[in-house]
Order: C-alpha cells, then sequence, then structure tokens
C-alpha cells in the first residue's frame, strides 16, 4: 500500500545547524500524525519543506505515490498540502469570507464575489463542526476562532492533508478540546492531518502515530495505543524524564510584595493591566496562568521598573515602589528573570563573566569608584558556573555563542545568587528543553524554601499547578480568580482564562 504522502530521507542545512537529517516520515490518509520534539528538534523545518516554504538540501517527497517538486507553498496548495502557521497570517479589519477567499482567483474577476464563496464556507463548517460567522471581521475574533479560519482556508483551498504547527500552544484547555474535536472529523471524512506538539498529554489523546524528532534526526515511529508517556518523553528527550516535582513544605512567611489597584498600558497605550489586587509572602510561589498576551508581560515590567504605572501602588518589603527606576530597585533586592532573556536578560555581545555581573557592575564587590575588580568578577563567573552548572568552555565566552538552556541559566545564577527578597520570574522555562525546564523549576523551589518570594509567569498549566502555593488567573489585563492548585480543576482554571468564570 503506498502512503498518501511520504517523504524520504529529507536532509535540510542552515548555516552551523543540520535542522533535518535524514528524515523519513509517511502519513496516511485517515490518519492523525504526531509530531514531537523538543524545541529546536526540527519540526517546523520540516513541515516547512513538506508546504513548499523551503527546499530540502536532499531527499524526496513522494505525494499520492508520485514523486512531486514543491517549489512553493503554491504547488503544496495545488497538491491539496494545507498549513496552519505555528502565527495566524491573516488580514485582522477584513471578514472571515475575505480572509479566506484572499489570494484565491473570483470566478467573476475582477469583481469580488463572495456569495458563493459564504455559501462554501458554511458548507465546510458544517460539515467538519468549524463553526464560524463569515460575516464577521476577524479582529474581533478570539484566537481559537481565528485558528477556525485558518483550517477552513486551507480545507477552502482544497487540502486533503492538513498541516497544524504547534496548534495548541495559544489555546486554553476549552479551546483545545474544541480543536481536537474537529481534528477528529476531518480524520472521519478521510483527511490526513500533521499534528505537531511538544507536549506529550496532547500526542497520546490525539493522534493515531507519532514521529519522534531530536537534534534533527528521525528517532521513531511508534503507534499511539502501543506506547506510553513516558516512552515517548525518553525518546524526545534520549533519558528518562521524572514527571512529578518535589514540593517541599514551606510555611509562608510576612507579605514581601503588595500590588493595590494597579493600572499599566500596553506599548499601543491601551490598558493592559485593568487594576489588580495581590499579596505574595515569604517562601511563596504565586503562579500567574494566563493565554499570552492578556496583561502577564505588563504586569511584571511594571512591578520590575521597566514600564510606568497609571494607576494603584507597589509595595515591595516596607518601601513604596511604585514610581522607582530598575537601578533603585537593586538596592531593594529584587530580582527579574524577563520574558526575552536575549534582549532584557543579557548582553549577548558580552561574556559570560561580564553577564553575571551586568547589573553590577558599578558596585561592590565588583568594581568602586569605577575600578573593576576583575579577580573578583571573575571568580564570581567561576563559582556561579560551576553552581548552576553552566555549560560553557569558558567565562570569556559571548553570551550570544550559548544554547538557550544555558542562557538562561546565567541569567538565573546572575539574579538568584543575590537572594534576593522577591523573584519575578516570566515564562522562565519557554523555548526550554525538558532538562533546563527541570533544572529552573528545581532552582526556583530553592528560593522558595529560603524565603523569596516568587512570582511565577507561564501559560504552561501543567507547570503553573505543579509549582504554585496559589494561582491568580488572568484575563484581559483582570484577574478572574486567586485559588488554590489543589482545590481547582483544569477545566476551572480554562474557563477562568477565557473570562468565563470569577472566584473570589
Ligand atoms: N531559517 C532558519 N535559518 C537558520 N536556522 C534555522 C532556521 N529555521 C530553523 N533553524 C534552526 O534549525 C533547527 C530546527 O529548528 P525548527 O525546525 O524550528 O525546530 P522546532 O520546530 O522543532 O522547534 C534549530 O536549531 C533552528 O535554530
Ligand atoms: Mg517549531
Amino acid at each position: 500500500m503506498t502512503a498518501f504522502l511520504r517523504a524520504e530521507e529529507i536532509t535540510k542545512i542552515f548555516p552551523g545547524v543540520v535542522a533535518n537529517d535524514r528524515i523519513t516520515i509517511e502519513v496516511e490518509s485517515g490518519e492523525i500524525h504526531a509530531l514531537l520534539g523538543e524545541n529546536g528538534a526540527g519540526k517546523t523545518t520540516l513541515v516547512n519543506i513538506l508546504y513548499g516554504l523551503h527546499r530540502p538540501d536532499s531527499g524526496r517527497i513522494v505525494l499520492r505515490g508520485q514523486e512531486v517538486q514543491l517549489r512553493s507553498s503554491r504547488d503544496a496548495i495545488a497538491l491539496g498540502i494545507g498549513m496552519v502557521h505555528q502565527h495566524f497570517m491573516l488580514v485582522p479589519p477584513l471578514t472571515v469570507a475575505e480572509n479566506i477567499v484572499l489570494g484565491m482567483p473570483s470566478p467573476r474577476e475582477p469583481l469580488l464575489d463572495l456569495r458563493p464563496a459564504s455559501r462554501e464556507i458554511s458548507r465546510l463548517s458544517q460539515t467538519y463542526g468549524l463553526e464560524v460567522d463569515p460575516s464577521a471581521r476577524v479582529w474581533q475574533l478570539s484566537v481559537g476562532m481565528q485558528q477556525r479560519v485558518e483550517i477552513i482556508k486551507a480545507l477552502y483551498r482544497g487540502a486533503d492533508l492538513l498541516i497544524l504547527d504547534e496548534p495548541t500552544a495559544v489555546l486554553t484547555p476549552q479551546e483545545i478540546g474544541d480543536l481536537f474535536n474537529n481534528l477528529r472529523r476531518l480524520k472521519a471524512e478521510g483527511h490526513a492531518v500533521i499534528f505537531i506538539s511538544h507536549k506529550l498529554d496532547e500526542v497520546m489523546e490525539i493522534s493515531d502515530r507519532v514521529t519522534v524528532l531530536r537534534d534533527g534526526r528521525l528517532v521513531n515511529t511508534v503507534d499511539t495505543a502501543k506506547t506510553d508517556k513516558a516512552s515517548l518523553a525518553r525518546m524526545m528527550v534520549g533519558r528518562d524524564v521524572l514527571f512529578r516535582l518535589e514540593k517541599p513544605p514551606v510555611t509562608p512567611g510576612e507579605a514581601v510584595l503588595k500590588v493595590n489597584g494597579l493600572r499599566v498600558m500596553n506599548d499601543r497605550g491601551q490598558t493592559a493591566v485593568g487594576g489588580v489586587s495581590f499579596d505574595i509572602c515569604r517562601g511563596e510561589i504565586l503562579g500567574v496562568a494566563g493565554v499570552a498576551g492578556n496583561g502577564q508581560r505588563e504586569l511584571v515590567e511594571a512591578i520590575a521598573g521597566l514600564r510606568p504605572v497609571v494607576g494603584g501602588e507597589i509595595n515591595l518589603g516596607d518601601h513604596m515602589t511604585t514610581y522607582l527606576q530598575p537601578g533603585d530597585l537593586l538596592d531593594l533586592n529584587l530580582a527579574h528573570i524577563p520574558e526575552d532573556r536575549q534582549k532584557v536578560g543579557l548582553v549577548m555581545e558580552f561574556s559570560v563573566s561580564e553577564n553575571l555581573v551586568a547589573r553590577l557592575f558599578s558596585r561592590l564587590p565588583f568594581a568602586r569608584n569605577g575600578f573593576l575588580f576583575l579577580d573578583v568578577i571573575r571568580q564570581n563567573a567561576d563559582r556561579l558556573i560551576k553552581e548552576f552548572d553552566i555549560r560553557v568552555p569558558h567565562a570569556e565566552v559571548k553570551a550570544r555563542a550559548l544554547s538557550g538552556g544555558n542562557q538562561q541559566k546565567v541569567v538565573l545564577a546572575r539574579e538568584l545568587s543575590r537572594e534576593p527578597d522577591l523573584i519575578l520570574a516570566a515564562q522562565p522555562t519557554r523555548g526550554l528543553d525538558v532538562g533546563a525546564t527541570e533544572f529552573v523549576e528545581h532552582r526556583i523551589l530553592d528560593q522558595r524554601s529560603r524565603g523569596a518570594a516568587i512570582l511565577y509567569v507561564s501559560t504552561e498549566l501543567e507547570e503553573i499547578l505543579s509549582l504554585s502555593d496559589r494561582i491568580a488567573v488572568m484575563h484581559r489585563g483582570e484577574i478572574m480568580g486567586v485559588v488554590r492548585p489543589g482545590e481547582v480543576s483544569e477545566e476551572e482554571l480554562g474557563l477562568m482564562m477565557a473570562g468565563e468564570k470569577r472566584r473570589s
């Protein structure tokens, strides 16, 4: 039997990295085929090749038993391959119907006749349970809805194979459930689906087969029914993985951070944080849950002194810090692990040893009256490299040369070695592999045991549930409620994330 799609020995080399190293994968009609791998494993590169966005350096693609040449995504679309990218490609001011027909020849050229298109969209919506209003404007739609529009758009163009690159990363748990139902309908109608994820639970739930990639290489393709989470994790990471985080009991102390009625704007001058209040105590982790873009970033930046406060108050210990700058906050022992470690967390052109003192350059013990104490800086670096297991040949390597995980370790080492009273951790594990993620989580728990107060922002619900003592759920700049991990279901958290439920 010939597979619907067979990609054979695909190799793709980018400057300095073999993104795909002789990967072979087969996808059948009526199959949901998961592509699983850690960040940087080569998943996106592979599907970009299948969608004609990259040319492979070698290998061949056989579709419906015939070798094909994909010079562009136009070729792929013409052959019945559709893709929903990690970042949507819709035009916000246009309607759903306009977005779907955009770039397609109109039967009444040059006039754009949307009536037949609307009828076809309604038919597709019904067949696949993909409910959308063709006349709604895209900017008015939720992220989950926009994703649905992307799927319909691909089907409208005649996709027999639909590729979804990390589609769940931007969704609430309920939206993920809806998406999975849609995918099951597609499969029942005979479509082939390639579903990319790095989340084992999702892959176990939705796929028929799983292909695991690691470091650009194929590890294996297995039947989902014949494998389990632990085996998949081992294939993905290359070693055994512990799923449970040991969280030692800690009795919280007095409040370190008090936020009262805080209001903050985003970069476009709109309200990003609309009057939130909460406290965090010594020895406590307050997790901030929410779909990305609901004010989490602005909240952290405001507390870190990086973004002006337009209303309300921030108190750190006995100090009112609402209007302080980052430099002033240093004396108050605040640590910040920023969301963007490459732009904010590190100076990429500086060495590791310089980065390990970056914010303290002007101070004892590293400097006095403008003189740098190079010996002390060097000793500091050697000590932290060892303590935080930073993998570098030596301390004078530039930060740019490090992997994402090691860059994050440099940030952690610098920020946590000062024994801060308050730690602002914004998506500290994003983009890290499982090993580096475990490392970060353990260091954060160490700080909790030491008595630090920790604000921990993450869009990964599992991580929030396993680390937090209390969870604040953010939706559109508001806190929908503060709950304890043991006392709330994932479903309830999902409703709060979607703004459909409040808890006091
Ligand atoms: N356009 C590109 N130019 C250079 N390197 C790239 C490019 N796209 C991806 N890479 C590199 O190829 C590797 C695989 O990346 P990617 O396919 O995006 O992985 P994944 O989707 O599994 O996270 C990574 O090391 C990445 O940095
Ligand atoms: Mg990717």
